[in-house]
């Protein structure tokens, strides 16, 4: 008897246990775009915000229910004078709620007294319904929802849009900022750590919403130096015949730097082959998942712009990739 509930026991704390790592993989996944994990200057402010009238707000719960315990089990005997009544209603109604706003008034002023108004180092976000056109004027070059940028370095992004309201947020670099059509709006952002900084789009716009993700990649000063200077330079074709096939498919909407391909209606395709995902990040940037995008990018994210390409023979295709992936 007594075995059996000790062996009862022991499933059970082994069940917690499971449980418990669970959870914190989950946290592990959530904190890859976590606010509450920041990486640099103003999202460390934003968080300091965040955990003051969050404690605030449980200080003046556990008081608000205590009273409320208070009054309801209390024991039986005169009634509270008047004078007791009004002083309280003072206090905690006006009093306590003054303090703690002027507290949280004072740590939100000084928050956006602290955010850089102004970067080292300048790149313009445009927003397309279903992708990220990122270009950067300091060596005249364009790709697309990745954001390169050095260490340590404060970078003014300058927010534009052509058809769509996006609101670029990445959770532990900075706050949001909203890109909307015929305004320009700016925003600094910082890494203290080298790294991948996943982003989302935090306004709803329309049927891709959910999957409007982002990237910064905030690489050390020499590497970030070595890509730029990659990235300014014409495409590097090795097959005419790939080009060609790229020319006839893809150039009315795509430019490829150094060849006749200068459509600007989807991102740049100069350096494709350099970048890590596809489809503004839904998908890794792999020669499978390419030829799927190409044949038919509605499978991957429905609604985009992209038309399916039904007339290339599989010779072609193979082609047509083997051109893509040279484009380093
Ligand atoms: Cu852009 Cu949601």
């Amino acid at each position: 008897m007594a075995v059996a509930r000790t062996r009862g026991r022991r499933r059970l704390r082994l069940k917690f246990l499971l449980g418990g790592a669970l959870l914190t993989t989950g946290c592990g996944t959530f904190m890859d775009q976590g606010a509450l994990a920041p990486k640099g200057q103003v999202a460390s402010d934003l968080e300091k915000i965040f955990w003051y009238s969050t404690w605030t707000a449980v200080g003046v719960f556990v008081v608000v229910m205590g009273l409320l315990l208070f009054a309801i089990f209390r024991p039986r005997g005169e009634e509270p004078s008047r004078l007791h009544g009004d002083r309280f209603v003072v206090i905690g109604g006006l009093v306590v709620p003054a303090v703690i706003l002027m507290g949280m008034l004072g740590l939100t002023v000084t928050g956006l007294k602290v955010i850089p108004q102004e970067g080292e180092l300048h790149v313009t976000i445009t927003a397309h319904q279903f992708w990220w056109e990122v270009y950067y004027p300091e060596g005249d070059f364009e790709t697309a929802s990745e954001v390169h940028i050095p260490v340590g370095t404060k970078v003014e992004l300058k927010l534009l849009s052509d058809d769509v309201i996006h609101s670029f947020w990445v959770p532990e670099l900075a706050g949001k900022a909203d890109l909307v059509p015929g305004r320009e709006n700016r925003l600094v952002i910082e890494a203290e750590e080298p790294g991948t900084y996943r982003g989302q789009c935090a306004e709803y716009c329309g049927l891709q919403h959910a999957n409007m993700l982002l990237r910064v990649i905030a690489q050390p000063h020499e590497e970030f130096e070595a890509w730029k200077e990659e990235q300014t330079r014409p495409a590097a074709v090795r097959d005419p015949r790939g080009a060609e096939i790229f020319q006839r498919n893809c150039a009315g909407c795509h430019t490829i730097r150094g060849t006749p391909a200068t459509g600007e209606f989807g991102p740049d395709l100069t350096h494709l082959a350099s970048r890590e995902s596809l489809g503004s990040v839904m998908i890794p940037n792999e020669r499978g998942h390419l030829a799927g995008w190409i044949v038919n990018s509605q499978t991957t994210k429905p609604g985009n712009e992209m038309p399916p390409i039904t007339t290339l023979e599989p010779e072609e295709l193979r082609r047509l990739l083997d051109y893509l992936e040279a484009l380093k």
